[in-house]
């Protein structure tokens, strides 16, 4: 079985053989409810871009637990040169194996910097984590070759999708990316943390209908594969 929990914005932990966090920014993140100290044992942490809500406490919970940084070449070493005593995996779309865990990066339509200097290109992974197949699609929006990501690795048991508007896809957006991966479930995310992405879930659940079971899931809330 995989666990994947929700941890607030675009925060997620995927537990089975190996613990996985993506993009966990818990700290200043409005919605989590978990604190970066409370994860003790991580192997991979994986970051979809550079953006300050993305790579969050990917440093400090490295150092402290010797989990290994998957980023984009470009975002791996920009954190290992403003930091010591980490270790990085920096890749580039495509796949690739870490620590027997099965990553895909994919392309993410969205911008990748510290807020001012681009700093590599934005991503989603796909995590092939003890027979389950899960997609984080980063901050982007829709676009067409999420078919491909079916057609090479699908099926995909759980994707896990921006609805927040502005800075991504909003719900009708999302729901159309729901129709080209085919996932099974899908979980919203990246929205209701600030003023700008505030949305209803429920409207995204209306749009999906009976494409995917839509799980709304609350910060520290799992979902069993
Ligand atoms: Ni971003
Ligand atoms: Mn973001």
């Amino acid at each position: 079985m995989v666990q994947v929990r929700f941890l607030g914005h675009a925060a997620f932990e995927i537990v089975g053989s190996k613990k996985i966090l993506v993009d966990p920014f818990l700290t200043g993140n409005p919605q989590a409810t978990a604190r970066a100290e409370d994860f003790r044992e991580i192997d991979l942490i994986l970051v979809t871009h550079a953006h300050g809500d993305h790579i969050g406490d990917t440093v400090e919970i490295a150092k402290r637990t010797g989990a290994k940084i998957v980023a984009m070449f470009d975002v791996a070493n920009y954190l290992v040169e403003n930091n010591k005593g980490i270790t990085t995996v920096g890749m580039n779309y495509g796949p690739t194996e870490v620590d027997g865990v099965r990553i895909i990066q994919v392309p993410a339509w969205h911008s990748s910097s510290d807020g001012k200097y681009s700093i590599g290109n934005a991503s989603g992974y796909i995590v092939k984590l003890d027979g389950k197949t899960i997609y984080h699609a980063g901050d982007t929006f829709v676009f067409g070759d999420m078919a491909l990501f079916n057609e090479l690795y699908g099926p995909i048991d759980v994707a896990l999708l921006p609805i927040g508007g502005h800075f991504t896809m909003g719900p009708k957006e999302a729901a159309k990316a729901v129709e080209l991966l085919k996932p099974r479930k899908v979980i919203p995310m990246h929205y209701g943390s600030w003023p700008p992405i505030v949305q209803d879930p429920e409207e995204f659940r209306r749009l999906v209908g009976d494409k995917a079971e839509v799980h709304v899931l609350k910060p520290g809330e799992v979902l069993e594969l």
